[in-house]
């Protein structure tokens, strides 16, 4: 932990928080999966106490890929009616939409200016989204050099993500150092926070495959939205591996290993002990079981989710607020960027 940086923090920073801060942002495109609930979302809400929180809805980020500008407000406010039914609690964190808050895009200007291309079509996210693809758009080049900034813009010690966000989280460090280095002491050197269970949950259909909100089979994926007929329906129709033992074994059993560690995630019963559990018992029993845990789990996140809905004023007034004191936080920070990297006008 960085613990250091954060008590102390660097030269221009705001009065040193108490508790080290973490931030984390998360798209708004698409319906939020038990991959990112597992992966990302329950941690931070369980971290709650622990840590000064902010989440970001990245918005600015969700343009890179070809949208429909009629939704986009209405994928923010879904999000974060989603975050908030997790038990995301405005109380004691800070849920802002990413373009509300200006200075994100004017720091990634900035790093923008440091980053190398070199590096920047390295990141593996860059790789597989442009392969192929002559007309790739350079925000997807840029996109980590955006996320970069939102991190950086609040001091933010520890990002809690999911497996696939390490390397962006190592370039994030790597343009503060840079930074650093040329303009003086400005950012805190961030630490990615993987967790490791729940870091990658794979695909329903094909177990060699994250779960992720853009493939097109929504069979490949439990949606925090699914009613429970849809949950079991899919547990029901996913893959398994040859042969009928509930046993984990990621190499030789991949897909059945990824619903053990569901299970597992989700009531909190060690692997060996569901081994033991449906041993002799085959494939049938275990996947009706796994299905009602999931349901459960989700139910009271479900019932606040629809209470949110209802209330959708209620939700913009928290996002709103997340935006002023996001804001003043960035502010603060922009002030010492331009005045160490010598933008704007001399003091006379
Ligand atoms: P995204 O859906 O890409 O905006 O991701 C939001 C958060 O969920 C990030 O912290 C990801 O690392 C995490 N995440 C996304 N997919 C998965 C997955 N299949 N397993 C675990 N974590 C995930
Ligand atoms: N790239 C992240 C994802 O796809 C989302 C993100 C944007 C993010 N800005 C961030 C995550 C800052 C952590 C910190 O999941």
């Amino acid at each position: 932990m960085n613990d250091v940086a954060t008590r102390t923090g660097p030269a221009g920073a705001e009065a040193p928080a108490r508790r080290p801060r973490v931030l984390s942002g998360i798209q708004p495109t698409g319906g939020i999966h038990i991959g990112n609930y597992l992966g990302a979302i329950r941690n931070w809400v369980r971290q709650q106490d622990q840590y000064d929180n902010i989440f970001c809805i990245v918005d600015l980020h969700a343009m890179t890929v070809p949208y429909d500008p009629a939704d986009l407000r209405a994928r923010n406010l879904e999000l974060a009616s989603v975050l908030l039914a997790a038990g995301i609690d405005p109380a004691r964190s800070i849920l802002f939409v990413q373009s509300e808050v200006h200075e994100h895009t004017e720091l990634a200007w900035i790093l923008g200016t440091l980053a190398t291309v070199g590096e920047l079509r390295r990141m593996t996210q860059f790789k597989e989204k442009s392969k192929g693809n002559e007309r790739v758009g350079a925000g997807i080049l840029f996109y980590p050099v955006l996320q970069a900034a939102d991190i950086l813009l609040y001091d933010a010690a520890q990002i809690p993500v999911g497996e696939d966000q390490k390397q962006h989280i190592e370039l994030t460090r790597d343009l503060a150092i840079r930074f650093n280095n040329t303009f003086g002491e400005t950012f805190v050197v961030p630490e990615p926070d993987i967790k490791e269970a729940g870091a990658r949950i794979m695909s329903l259909q094909d177990p060699t495959k994250k779960m992720s909100k853009s493939d097109p089979d929504p069979a490949s994926r439990i949606e925090l939205r699914d009613s429970p007929d849809v949950i079991r329906r899919k547990i029901r129709r996913a893959v398994t591996d040859s042969g009928a033992e509930v046993r984990y074994d990621e190499a030789e059993k991949p897909a059945i290993s990824n619903l053990l560690a569901i299970y597992h995630l989700f009531s909190d019963i060690p692997i060996p002990e569901l081994e033991r559990r449906y041993a002799g018992k085959g494939y049938g029993e275990f996947k009706r079981d796994l299905a009602e845990v999931i349901v459960e789990h989700l139910a009271p996140i479900q019932q606040r989710l629809d209470e949110l809905t209802a209330q959708p004023a209620d939700v913009v007034r928290i996002l709103q607020e997340g935006a002023a004191r996001a804001r003043a936080i960035a502010a603060a920070k922009m002030e010492r960027v331009r005045d160490v990297t010598g933008l704007g006008l001399p003091t006379l």
